[in-house]
């Protein structure tokens, strides 16, 4: 074993040499497609599916502040990836600033964990359509037969139990057809997404201008039920209340769920490669889509548990029941048939971003590059690696329960923050000379905040997360020992340098 190629570091100027070569992608999207991305990435499942449930179970109406909280620490690891997204602008984000800054087994790391955030959660997204879709077409008198309409699984207090459906089927078809329409392109791709982006934004702001009317300020008394924290160590129950299950809630516990909210912006640092002037429109972008989403999201709580007594509000579709409550049955089907739209371009832009880590990993020779950066010749996709991608989120969404799926998206993204704040201080004291087209403000106050704030809400969500998180990490290194530490391209530099 070569110890020194496990810490070697990708050289920055390599890298930006690197990205002038051949088989890269087109470079097709500015500003505004950038935050549409963002954007697109951002609002879906978290606001229109996941806040019915954790305002009702884990915050009640204190999920504004679970909201504003977590909202805060995406700020924070925000401003970090904007750093990084600006200094090295290559497809990969966190994966790439981890290899320049903490070497090759960091890098390995957080590309397998960027993986369960895309893969995992693009499942996650999948799963919550599926559930609004059916709402859906519910009103116009269908239905998914029974046997295929849900997923295989439950998760019931700390076990897997089965539904009697065989698999989640509208999960499976919405995840096909996603692929098919990445496989053919990224500028078709930010068509279609602009699109969903429209209309959900519009869906969200109906959502707040109409329910505003609606709102009864008796429903936000009390203000947080369940307290305001929620932390756990490891199952060791540390502050605030806990649940039947012996998970916590609070404000807090309800922060790390609503979390998935807002994963999606960092998406937009892996598309810096494809971006046409990357050091503006990342930083932009990210934080354009961040801030937006934010008020937005804010605002939605706000009417959503003013207009229906928290204890009260539904858990599976909590948004556009709201207005079925409130008389107005018409808005319900409004709201749902857009938040359907906007799931699906959640799902679009998290199934865009997971074959791009991969393809940034086989350029480094850590997985297979004849699999994972082959670039289809007409459309400049890497479509085999998108298919493979696609197979495997819909066999996640088939099978297995939001809810766990939700989790263990939260705490594999909280964990990858974690490392591009720590990433951002290093290379500050490793590279102090290197060229930020976009700085983080207050190095090391921020990345020091973020850091925290992320591990906060890591310990704020049930204890298995941990332990799946470990076990995802524990299959993702015995591949990195077995096959990509072999086939490095830095093994050939640092055998090199060893001899
Ligand atoms: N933030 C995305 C959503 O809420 C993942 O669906």
């Amino acid at each position: 074993m070569n110890w020194n190629q496990l810490f070697a570091r990708k050289n920055l100027d390599d890298l930006l040499h690197e990205m002038k070569g051949e088989q890269r992608l087109k470079r097709a999207l500015g500003p505004i497609n950038l935050t549409s991305l963002g954007v697109g990435a951002v609002i879906g499942a978290g606001i229109f599916v996941a806040t019915g449930a954790a305002a009702r179970e884990v915050a009640g109406p204190a999920l504004m502040m679970s909201y504003v909280v977590a909202g805060l620490t995406c700020i924070f690891a925000a401003l970090c990836y904007a750093e990084f997204a600006s200094m090295a602008p290559v497809a990969g984000s966190a994966y790439t600033y981890a290899y320049i800054t903490m070497g090759e087994l960091f890098a390995w790391i957080i590309g397998w964990d960027l993986i369960l955030e895309y893969a995992v959660g693009a499942a996650t997204v999948a799963n919550g359509w599926s559930g609004y879709f059916q709402t859906v077409l519910a009103k116009t008198g269908l239905h998914v037969p029974s046997f295929c309409n849900k997923a295989t699984v439950i998760y019931e207090n700390g076990h897997f139990v089965l539904t009697g459906s065989l698999f989640n089927l509208p999960a499976v078809i919405i995840v096909a057809i996603m692929t098919a329409v990445l496989v053919k392109g990224i500028s078709e791709s930010a068509g279609f997404n602009a699109l969903m982006v429209f209309i959900k934004v519009f869906a969200v702001i109906f959502v707040i201008l109409v329910g505003s009317f609606y709102i009864h300020p008796e429903n936000w008394t009390p203000f947080a039920p369940f307290g305001w924290t929620g932390l756990n160590v490891f199952g060791h129950h540390i502050a605030g209340e806990t649940n039947a299950d012996g998970n916590p809630v609070g404000m807090l516990a309800g922060a790390a769920i609503i979390f998935f909210a807002y994963i999606g912006f960092d998406s937009v640092s892996t598309h810096a490669e494809e971006a046409k002037n990357p050091q503006r429109d990342v930083p932009i972008a990210i934080m354009a889509s961040l801030l937006i989403c934010t008020v937005l999201y804010v605002a939605v709580v706000a009417v959503l548990t003013g207009m229906v007594k928290y204890d009260q509000i539904d858990k599976d579709a909590g948004v556009s029941s709201a207005f079925k409550h409130a008389g107005l049955p018409w808005a319900e089907v409004i709201i749902a048939g857009a938040g359907v739209a906007g799931i699906t371009s959640v799902l679009l832009v998290m199934m865009l971003s997971a074959p791009r880590v991969f393809l940034a990993m086989a350029r480094d020779g850590l997985v297979p590059k004849s699999f994972f950066a082959d670039i289809h010749p007409k459309y400049q996709t890497p479509w085999k690696s998108t298919i493979g991608i696609g197979i495997f989120v819909a066999f996640l969404a088939g099978f297995l329960p939001i809810d766990a799926l939700l989790h263990l998206t939260n705490i594999g993204t909280l964990f990858a923050f974690v490392i591009v704040c720590g990433a951002v201080l290093i290379m500050r004291y490793t590279h102090p000379e290197a060229v930020r087209p976009f700085r983080c403000p207050l190095v090391p106050v921020v990345p020091i905040l973020g850091i925290a704030s992320c591990l906060m809400l890591m310990f704020s969500l049930p204890a298995a997360n941990w332990w799946r998180l470990i076990a995802w990490m524990g299959i993702g290194l015995v591949i990195y020992f077995c096959y990509g530490q072999r086939h490095s391209v830095m093994r050939k530099v640092t055998a090199n340098d060893v001899t």
